[in-house]
């Protein structure tokens, strides 16, 4: 498959500064299976384009040419879409993995392809709409070794937890705990002098977040936080996948690389989509999915070839590429793998995931008693 990225190369480019971008997209994608059985979480369709499109967009619009990807599972997917990066307006180069080195390895892992002085570090999971400018002033103002993105959520204990004083330094650095000590977390996009990337130790394992940043802050080096209430969402659930698709369709998340106008849903070439059938919420249907008569799609993703039959409820999921759901099945909150088929009236509903190529028989999976 041909180089073929979609990113817009602006008429009149931002000026080019120099900073170099780092882009951590290593991981399994676990929690996302099976979706990521055959693609790695940044490289699935989300708004019509792999994740990744979204986020090289937002790079490519601060300024930054060269863009450094930190490859392991499924490192070939990533080189064969974006090439060499010409076709985003980027300089793309790729480090694979043969071990996955963790974040903080994954991090050191680049060292040697770096131009500037600055290194823009991103999760290859999030979308948000930080404005990148105002991280890198945050940096210099503050002469710092490191900055932190930081948002504030309603539980924080799935991420990293990161208290700063009045002045934003950054007091500790707690992953993953059961009593976290603030609602503000890491939001995984971090700003590095090079000497400090370049002291993380080579060729092992490491974990930014347990062994990196604990280490400088007990070192006494300048690391600060930058706090910021714009968009922000890690797209490493089913759940938080569709919405955070859906609000690339709807304009909700910022993205220069959707393939057609912010709305309602976003259907892409080839689609056939029925004439009475509802299809709102921001989801997006692939390239050459049919969608039957009566049929409502609502906050979904459709990936590329499915059939969503008559009368078939879909909400809050993802359809596979070239699944099939019969008539008048009703999948919520569900994830239906590549290919599978969904008999007529099933009922899949509450986190309910299907892998590739399964065949269920009509009226074969039902929630409610009746009907
Ligand atoms: N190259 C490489 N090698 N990349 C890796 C590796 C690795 O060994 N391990 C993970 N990654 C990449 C993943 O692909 C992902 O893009 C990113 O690093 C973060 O990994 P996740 O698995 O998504 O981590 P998380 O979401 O549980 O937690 C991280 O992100 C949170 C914000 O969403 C941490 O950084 C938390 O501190 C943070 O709050
Ligand atoms: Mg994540």
């Amino acid at each position: 498959m041909p180089p073929h990225a979609q990113v817009p190369v602006d008429s009149s480019p931002p000026v080019a500064i120099d900073v170099d971008a780092v882009v951590l997209v290593g991981g399994q994608g676990t929690r996302l299976r099976p979706l990521t059985l055959s693609a790695a979480k940044p490289m699935l369709p989300t708004a019509g384009v792999p994740f990744l499109e979204h986020l090289l967009s937002r790079i490519h619009q601060v300024g930054i040419r060269h863009v450094v990807l930190g490859t392991s599972y499924k490192a070939e997917t990533f080189t064969e879409y974006f090439g060499d990066g010409s076709a985003s307006g980027l300089d793309i180069e790729y480090l694979v993995e043969d071990e996955p080195l963790g974040t903080g390895g994954a991090i050191r892992n680049v060292a040697g392809t770096l131009r500037s002085d600055t290194v823009m570090v991103f999760n290859g999971d999030i979308l948000s709409g930080l404005d990148l400018s105002a991280l890198l002033a945050t940096h210099h103002d503050n002469n710092a070794d490191v900055t932190l993105h930081l948002v504030k959520v309603s539980d924080p204990r799935a991420f990293g937890s990161v208290p700063t004083d009045p002045d934003g330094r950054v007091q500790a650095f707690l992953e993953k705990t059961d009593n976290p000590p603030t609602d503000q977390i890491n939001a995984g996009c971090y700003v590095f002098q090079r000497s400090v990337l370049e002291s993380i130790p080579a060729g092992r394992v490491v974990s930014v977040e347990r062994e990196t940043f604990p280490g400088l802050l007990a070192a006494g080096a300048r690391v600060f936080g930058h706090v910021d209430a714009s968009y922000w969402l890690d797209l490493g659930t089913p759940a938080a996948f569709v919405r955070g698709s859906a609000d690339l369709v709807t304009g909700i998340a910022p993205t220069d690389a959707l393939p057609g106008p912010t709305g309602p849903a976003l259907v892409l070439p080839g689609a056939a989509v029925a004439v009475d059938a509802t299809v709102v919420g921001g989801s997006t249907i692939g390239r050459g999915v049919v969608v039957g008569a009566g049929a409502v799609i609502d906050g979904a993703v459709v990936f590329d070839g499915a059939v969503i039959s008559a009368g078939a409820r879909v909400t809050r999921s993802v359809i596979g590429a070239n699944a099939r759901i019969g008539d008048g099945a009703v999948i919520t909150d569900a994830v239906i793998g590549d290919r599978a088929v969904i008999g007529a009236r099933c009922e899949l509903i509450a986190g309910v995931r299907v892998w590739p190529g399964v065949e269920l028989p009509a009226d074969g999976v039902r929630f409610s008693a009746e009907g």
